[in-house]
């Protein structure tokens, strides 16, 4: 664009207006990192000191917030618009159905007549379950309809036997429920629904079997991860996941899944409720609902429900004051920007000197040249074709005698590599982690006298 500057500054030199001055304008800019990142760019000229002010804004937040904003309301509108659709449908199945029931009396001497309003009635109760569900999805009752304290983990472990016979045998279902889970306040039979939608979905995905994992756990989402996702507001969170070892779902279909209808099932086979249903639960329980998937590997959904407010808190404060720390040097690699820059920022705090790379192969440069690293904090699934472990074993190639610990949202690796998944287990740090997460252990990991004789 060097051409072009020049051309532009000989205009205004030359007296004539500029295109660009006085103007708001937004675009691509190069940060220095290599990524490409969108700005809002105002130039003024001021021509008696013959200057030009430029005031550049970065706008990568901005956007991200208002994609995931633009998606969550796309969902709330097509929720309202199915519920008045499906209140109306309701009214029209319920007369059908009535009618029939009258009829089915009036007919019961003539058997073919029978069978044909018996078929009807069926295909009828059919119509009012699908709008039942329908309306399940749209219904935005925050005000607690059928809701009451929880044990989340209970129920799950309730269900395990009913889910194992809705699955195949060759799928093979654990569930990982972590100790002392905080209580929530839902209604338990729309979270059993979803559950089995989910798993149910986890079923279509894996025709050949393959492994169901539920877990369900306590995460603590800081005011830090509100900038990356602005669906969830910061507090306690109880995190139901549901794994799966199947097809994955291809990106460019990922942002549609939720929708009502939309089903890549044959027909007759799914008629794309199953998610919005849940999505729809999730959000009357104040929570929400993350999808993570990588083609060819599996699909994490995670469902994030609040704690119920009124048990013991403990202070933040004290929390902090207690968070091991350390000096060592740590290498935070992660190709989304925020995150890095968190992971960062935590470690720092924590008294860590910290290197942060958003690229991966910046990573491995630094690798290559430095030996001073004491831990390497990767991402898992990262572009250009070098992920987590490419990191791990160069580090292991180069002789370097760093720990690694893994960070991803997605948990089906550990579960998919059979021979490191022990590692893996201990080592993996699921996305979103706090600060008290990380600091445990990331000072695990570097206490941990076994880790030395790595190879
Ligand atoms: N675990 C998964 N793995 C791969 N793809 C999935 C998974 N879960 C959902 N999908 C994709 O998302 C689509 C929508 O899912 P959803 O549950 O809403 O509808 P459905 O399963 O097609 O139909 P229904 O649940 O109403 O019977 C599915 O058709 C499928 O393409
Ligand atoms: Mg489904």
């Amino acid at each position: 664009h060097r051409e072009a500057h020049r051309r532009g500054l000989a205009r205004v030199d030359a007296g004539q207006p500029s295109r660009l001055t006085g103007r708001r304008l937004e675009m691509t800019a190069l940060h220095a990192s290599g990524r490409e990142m969108p700005v809002e760019l105002t130039i003024t000229h001021l021509p008696d000191h013959g200057l030009f002010t430029a005031f550049i804004r970065d706008l990568t937040d901005q956007k991200r917030t208002e994609a995931a904003l633009q998606r969550s309301q796309k969902l709330e509108v097509v929720g309202h618009l199915t519920g008045g659709i499906a209140h109306d449908f309701n009214n029209l199945l319920g007369i059908i159905a009535g009618n029939l029931e009258l009829l089915q009396r009036s007919v019961a001497e003539d058997e073919k007549a029978s069978k044909r309003v018996a078929t009807a009635l069926n295909s009828a109760r059919r119509g009012a379950d699908l709008t039942r569900r329908l309306l399940s999805f749209s219904r935005q009752d925050q005000g607690g309809e059928g809701k009451a304290a929880c044990d989340v983990g209970e129920t799950i472990v309730g269900m395990l036997e009913m889910l194992q016979r809705s699955l195949t045998r060759r799928i093979e279902v654990t569930t990982q429920v972590a100790q002392e889970l905080w209580p929530t306040l839902i209604n338990r039979s729309e979270f059993e629904d979803c559950l089995l939608n989910l798993a149910i979905n986890a079923r279509d995905a894996m025709p050949d079997g393959g492994m169901l994992v539920i877990e369900a756990g306590k995460v603590v989402i800081t005011p830090e991860y509100r900038r990356v996702d602005p669906n969830l507001a910061a507090g306690d969170y109880v995190v139901v996941s549901v794994t799966d070892t199947g097809t994955g779902i291809p990106g460019d279909i990922l942002d549609r899944i939720f929708e009502p209808f939309f089903t890549t099932k044959e027909r007759g086979k799914g008629t794309g409720l199953g998610l919005s249903m849940a999505y729809g639960f999730a959000k009357r329980s104040g929570g929400h609902l993350r999808v993570y998937s990588e083609m060819g590997v599996g699909t994490t959904f995670r469902l994030y429900l609040p704690r119920l407010a009124g048990a013991v808190e403990v202070p933040m404060a004290v929390e902090e004051v207690r968070l091991p720390r350390g000096s060592e040097t740590i290498l935070v690699v992660d190709d989304e920007p925020h995150l890095a820059e968190i992971a960062g920022e935590f470690l720092k705090e924590l008294g860590y000197s910290t290197i942060v790379c958003t690229d991966p192969l910046e990573a491995l440069g630094v690798l290559e040249q430095r030996d001073d690293i004491d831990l390497l904090f990767t991402d898992v699934v990262m572009p250009r074709g070098i992920d987590g472990f490419t990191l791990e074993h160069r580090a292991r190639d180069l002789g370097r005698r760093c720990r690694v610990v893994f960070t991803s949202g997605f948990t089906g690796y550990a579960h998919n590599r059979p021979g490191e998944a022990s590692v893996l287990h201990r080592h993996l740090l699921i996305k979103p982690y706090g600060k008290a997460e990380l600091a445990r252990l990331v000072r695990d990991v570097l206490d941990d006298p076994e880790e030395t004789d790595r190879p």
